[in-house]
């Protein structure tokens, strides 16, 4: 078999059979395969696609590349839960204490973000002695003892991802649904939880732009769990504003601990309240969605929740006093309150461009070996819908760089304010099972 003629069936718009996909993943870890004729065949499957055949084996060779961990020694229902990214997405730190105080066990393991902000393990480095790396073992005690553990993906869980992933990303072959489904999928399915609820975002802060796209992309990944029989659910969340107030990863730690002490933001706190609802039916936990909001609003009025997120901080090693006086979180040098110059109602926040300036503020990478600063980000004072007078404060910057006007500009352009009233935007579109 040669690769050259896999690349160019794939080009004509043909069907790959399983021995040629297995030919590619295979060759292509043991890198036999090179670089560029890998991203000729990416790129030829960003522009013919795959159909359901194609995908399902490529994630199961994908997933097979590496390690496959074994939850079984972890008594109860495994649940998991994976966001496809977006701007303010703190949602894993409230869900995961949310769901685990209702009785659900959470295994997650999380990666670490490129561009507009960290991911969810950047995110927890904020809190320090926080640890991230922790052994199968001890990752299987805690959630045994705990019911909750957030981790680093194991350094031998799908390699194939590792690769493919690092070489779309410089290649412009990131937004494809085939490729997408089976690099999250992939990497779910290796890390063994029983049961997985896909959040699918769409909005300008998403890779998927629009509504069509995402119901594609989160029908394609549920059809692959459901083959490999994972009840395997999705919802299509809003992301044409930042997720919550906070953007910026010491931040969203912030928001993360308010929101499960009950003073979150109403999209954050809803999405986390329909998103938990369904994971605790997956989990058997309650047997209607209805019972799951419940819950999940009496753990949040409780104290119950907030208490499972020390408790998980406790057992990682972080220091949990943080959590308790979040005054002790860092903050930046500069402390930049942007003023509205017009009055009316804002009717959009540009997630992506939010996502690109706190970037630029010092809140993501621009490659894998750039330095966060924990402390830097953007906090809303506004979000759609609300009313902004003349002068009024509709965003904070926070900074330790000193060359932020340029950017100050760029986010006062993504305000667009309207003089008509606007009306709220729901956070959870639809719900795929
Ligand atoms: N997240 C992933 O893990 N893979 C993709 O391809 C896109 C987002």
């Amino acid at each position: 078999m040669r690769m050259v003629d896999i690349i160019t069936k794939k080009r004509d718009g043909k069907e790959i059979s399983d021995q040629e996909i297995q030919f590619f993943v295979d060759g292509y870890v043991k890198g036999d395969i090179p670089d560029y004729q890998v991203s000729a065949f990416l790129m030829a499957i960003v522009f013919k696609g795959m159909n359901t055949k194609e995908i399902s084996t490529l994630t199961k060779l994908m997933m097979h590349s590496g390690d496959i961990i074994n939850l079984d020694s972890i008594k109860g229902i495994k649940a998991d839960k994976h966001s496809t990214g977006g701007v303010g997405d703190k949602t894993s730190l409230v869900l995961g204490p949310m769901v685990a105080a209702c009785g659900l066990k959470i295994a997650k393991m999380s990666g670490r973000g490129l561009g507009h902000t960290g991911g969810t393990l950047d995110k927890m480095e904020s809190i320090p002695h926080l640890k991230i790396e922790i052994d199968e073992k001890d990752f299987i005690k805690q959630v045994n003892e705990v019911g909750l553990a957030i981790v680093g993906q194991s350094g031998h869980l799908v390699p194939a991802d590792k690769k493919l992933y690092a070489l779309r990303d410089v290649t412009g072959t990131v937004e494809s649904i085939p490729l997408i489904a089976s690099s999250v999928m992939s990497k779910k399915l290796a890390s063994g939880s029983d049961t997985i609820l896909l959040d699918v975002k769409f909005g300008s802060g998403a890779f998927m732009k629009d509504l069509n796209s995402a119901r594609e992309l989160a029908k394609t990944m549920v059809a692959i769990g459901k083959s490999l029989n994972r009840d395997t659910r999705a919802i299509l969340t809003d992301m044409e504003q930042p997720l919550g107030l906070a953007i910026g990863n010491s931040l969203e730690v912030q928001e993360a601990v308010l929101t499960l002490k009950n003073k979150g933001p109403s999209d954050l706190v809803n999405l986390c309240l329909e998103a938990g609802a369904i994971m605790l039916v997956q989990g058997k936990v309650v047997s209607t969605l209805d019972e799951g909001r419940k819950k999940l609003q009496e753990v949040l009025e409780n104290g119950q929740a907030f208490l499972k997120l020390k408790e998980m901080v406790v057992a990682q090693g972080g220091d949990v006093t943080y959590l308790d006086d979040l005054s002790k979180f860092p903050t930046a040098k500069n402390i930049i309150a942007l003023k509205s110059k017009k009055a009316g109602y804002i009717s959009k926040i540009e997630a992506l461009t939010i996502g690109e300036c706190a970037m630029r503020l010092g809140a993501g990478r621009k490659t894998y070996a750039d330095k966060i600063d924990m402390a830097a980000g953007i906090v809303l004072k506004k979000k759609v819908g609300d009313r902004v007078e003349v002068g009024e404060v509709l965003c904070v910057l926070e900074t330790n760089g000193d060359e932020y006007i340029h950017i100050l500009e760029d986010v006062l352009k993504a305000f667009i304010i309207v003089d008509k009233k606007v009306s709220l935007p729901p956070i959870v579109h639809e719900y795929i099972k």
